[in-house]
């Protein structure tokens, strides 16, 4: 398996992935409101967004299994977020399937080439305040916790770790 860059075409296989991952993931965390909102009718608006746009574009990337895109990740400058300037590591997501494969860690390495090679100043990813895996995950790869922010919702308003 390797990264690619994403398509314009895949923005229905990622807006499907990144709900089934990110229901199962903040099952326990999110509120219900937003597990049931947050479905492929407001992603699949986003992704086709991000992918239209050719800046936000280069930063999306996917590993496909056969045809089927089991993880993606999304990778941008941060100039007025949390991040304070950094690139960001926006969406890291591997289906529940082919986790603890090393997809997550070769989907992070391309999405640290790339804020590289565009010169980002550093960088930083938000994990939700309980999303242990992850924080694990991103501990293990070198992450540094480094502050926190909250979500400004609307509808969640999660506690976010930062790591550098
Ligand atoms: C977090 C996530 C991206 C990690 O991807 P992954 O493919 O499962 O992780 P990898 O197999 O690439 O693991 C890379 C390294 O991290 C380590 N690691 C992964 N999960 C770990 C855990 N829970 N505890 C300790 N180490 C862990 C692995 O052992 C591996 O280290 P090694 O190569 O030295 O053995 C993936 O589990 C996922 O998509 N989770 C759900 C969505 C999510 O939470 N995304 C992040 C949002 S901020």
């Amino acid at each position: 398996m390797q990264v690619e860059l994403a398509e314009a075409a895949d923005a229905p296989a990622i807006a499907e992935l990144h709900v089934d991952v990110w229901s199962a993931t903040y099952a326990d965390l999110a509120p219900p409101e937003a597990l049931e909102r947050l479905g492929v009718a407001v992603r699949l608006p986003q992704w086709q967004a991000a992918l239209a746009d050719t800046v936000s574009a280069a930063g999306i990337f996917v590993i496909r299994s056969g045809d089927v895109i089991v993880s993606f990740a999304k990778a941008q400058r941060d100039p007025h977020g949390p991040m304070n300037g950094r690139g960001e590591i926006k969406h890291l997501y591997v289906s529940d399937s082919e986790q603890s494969r090393g997809l997550g860690r070769l989907l992070f390495n391309a999405s640290v080439s790339h804020l590289k090679s565009i010169g980002a100043p550093g960088i930083a990813l938000g994990v939700v305040d309980g999303n242990n895996r992850a924080i694990a995950f991103y501990e293990r790869l070198g992450g540094k916790h480094i502050g926190e922010y909250v979500d400004p919702g609307p509808l969640w308003r999660s506690r976010n770790l930062i790591y550098a």
